[in-house]
């Protein structure tokens, strides 16, 4: 049996709506509208009941025709929607590039950290290992075992934040020392910088922080000779403010080294001649040094008779103020952006 007229008007009408259907939504009301409980299709099927029992498999078998045709039809128009859909996504999701990328703020190094990195570089790459300790300290190692005894006048230097009568804020990184010595059982060598923070009572000035930085250095073998102390302080002043800079040695005292010597470097600004940097001098001073004292050598465990070395403390606080020019030791620990943002400047330019 043909289909009815009726039957090939509606599915030539189906497709001709499926194909209208600009968007899933559309497409979706042409299923409901054609092939839903109250559509067009189903309806078809009603009119099943009112034929002659002998028409009606073959009547049922054309509205399943229809039925299937405006399926496919339908499910082929879904994936041409689809695949237009996605075209025009990435049409307007298109990346170009080309385009310089968004900068993103990552801030500056600061200034101490910087300093501190230039040192630890500088000693790597001469074979010591960096060795870190405790801010919280025992007497012991913070003075005992570097030839301070309880009482001893020289603690009077090193004002100190007591924890209680045994433990304090360490006040030089040279504990360090101390009890990196005694872990190595009276063998050598031991070749260790310590940078960290340390801490001593004063009133926070311009110069004078509470809580500043410092770098120790520590060298013990065989043969360790003052000349070795002096070559490696030279290299060090060379690498902070540049391949023209001297040093001298100044005879000093430190309980820890004998002899012990405040060292100077010669004015990077006026190369000596005497400037506002330099106090009219010509030389600024930038650290203490000396060769270990034997004491402290014997309280660690090695024999002085056998071993000696030399030490020396730097603070890279001092380093950077003369370095970037700053004048006050309390903005490395404020932590003002507008401080910090101008180290970020200069690090643009590549000027540091
Ligand atoms: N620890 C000393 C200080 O803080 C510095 C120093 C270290 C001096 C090593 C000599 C040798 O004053």
């Amino acid at each position: 049996m043909a289909q009815t007229e009726a039957m090939s008007e509606l599915k030539q009408q189906a497709l001709v709506d499926i194909n209208e259907a600009n968007n899933e939504k559309e497409l979706q009301d042409v299923k409901v509208k054609y092939l839903g409980k109250k559509g067009s299709v189903t309806g078809l099927m009603k009119h099943m009941k009112d034929l002659p029992k002998e028409e009606k498999p073959a009547y049922g078998q054309q509205v399943n025709e229809v039925r299937q045709t405006i399926e496919q039809e339908i499910e082929e128009r879904q994936t041409v929607l689809a695949k237009e859909k996605l075209d025009k996504q990435l049409e307007s999701e298109t990346i170009d590039v080309t385009l310089p990328s968004r900068r993103i703020d990552i801030g500056a190094k600061h200034p101490l950290t910087r300093t501190v990195e230039e040192i630890e570089d500088l000693f790597l790459g001469l074979g010591y290992e960096i060795v870190d300790g405790y801010e919280v300290e025992e007497d012991y190692y913070n003075f005992e075992a570097l030839n301070l005894p309880k009482s001893h006048p020289a603690r009077d230097m090193q004002d100190s934040f007591y924890i209680t009568d045994e433990i304090l804020m360490r006040t030089h990184t040279s504990p360090v020392q101390a009890r990196t010595m005694e872990k190595r059982n009276g063998q050598g060598p031991v070749k260790i910088i310590c940078p960290g923070k340390v801490y001593r009572r004063d009133s926070d000035d311009a110069t004078h922080s509470h809580q500043f930085t410092q770098i120790e250095g520590l060298v013990v073998d065989k043969g360790i000779k003052m000349s070795d102390l002096k070559g490696t302080l030279a290299l060090l002043a060379k690498q902070l403010f540049g391949e023209d800079r001297e040093i001298r040695l100044r005879p000093s005292y430190f309980p820890f080294t004998e002899p012990s010597v405040e060292v100077d470097v010669s004015c990077f600004k006026c190369n000596g001649k005497g400037c506002n940097v330099c106090k009219q001098t010509g030389w600024i001073e930038i650290l203490g040094a000396g060769m270990v004292h034997p004491n402290v050598l014997r309280m660690a465990g090695f024999d002085p008779e056998v071993y000696s070395g030399f030490a020396f403390g730097l603070g890279p606080d001092r380093i950077a103020m003369l370095k970037y020019g700053i004048e006050d030791i309390r903005h490395f620990y404020t932590n003002d952006v507008r401080f910090l943002n101008q180290f970020k400047a200069v690090e643009d330019r590549g000027e540091i």
